[in-house]
């Protein structure tokens, strides 16, 4: 890892082209180096860079709850892991029990199965989890004040995934604790209240190197030119 040119941070970024990084930045589970500390300069300048994301109103609402202390991610590690065997492993739309109809799509999803799996499995022993927030909370049945106030946060924890990844950091967005939020608050001091936790990322320095993309279906089958 070498300091790159345009690190105005602090913390050195390693060489990755901006193609590569915004192709390459998987869902990191396996690779995660539980060992490892990651320092909390490393994480300041990554919310530093997830801030530069674009902003709704030019709102600044997203906030990040970042967890180092071994015994409340041990707390939140076990939740985490009641939910992926409670609720995910029986799941209709989890990967338990879907059978994608294309067979590159299934061997992948069996990969990210098991993958999940072990994440769950390991939790509790990561060296550090991040909670990006929204305040105020969002209101019951407001969907256009819901897809305003989401799609200002999505690109900022997007952001901070991809400033991790440049500060060779793994990630994983995960949703799996959105159900057992009140409980979540309590271990990490947060107000459910007024404040809502919009998903749950493990951190951690990855172990090896390549990142390869992942297999998609052609961008022809996402498109609708001019109409739907
Ligand atoms: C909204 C959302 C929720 C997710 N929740 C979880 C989760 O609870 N646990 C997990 O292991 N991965 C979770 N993921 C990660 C996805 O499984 C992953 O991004 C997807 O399988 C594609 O993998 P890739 O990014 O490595 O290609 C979530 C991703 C998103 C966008």
């Amino acid at each position: 890892m070498a300091a790159g040119p345009a690190d105005t941070s602090g913390s050195a970024l390693e060489h990755i082209g901006a193609h590569e990084l915004i192709t390459t930045t998987r869902a990191v589970r396996l690779r995660l180096d539980l060992d490892r500390d990651v320092e909390p300069d490393l994480l300041r300048d990554c919310v530093a860079d997830a801030l530069q994301a674009p902003q709704g109103s030019n709102l600044m609402r997203t906030e990040f709850v970042i967890v180092r202390d071994p015994d409340r991610i041990a707390a939140i590690g076990a939740i985490y892991r009641e939910e992926f065997d409670r609720f995910y492993r029986t799941s209709e739309a989890g990967l338990f029990n879907r059978v994608d109809p294309d067979p590159r799509h299934a061997a992948q999803s069996r990969r990210t199965r098991d993958s999940a799996e072990h994440l769950a499995t390991v939790m509790s022993r990561v060296p550090a989890i991040v909670i990006p927030c929204l305040t105020p909370r969002l209101a019951d049945g407001d969907v256009l004040a819901a897809k305003h106030r989401l799609g200002t946060v999505y690109p900022t924890v997007w952001n901070f995934m991809l400033a991790a990844r440049l500060r060779g950091l793994g990630t994983c967005w995960t949703g799996m604790t959105l159900g057992r939020e009140a409980e979540v608050a309590r271990i990490a001091g947060i107000d459910p209240a007024v404040v809502e936790q919009v998903c749950m990322i493990p951190v951690a320095h990855h172990t090896g190197t390549a990142f390869k993309q992942a297999w998609r279906p052609p961008a022809e089958e996402f498109i609708h030119w001019d109409t739907w």
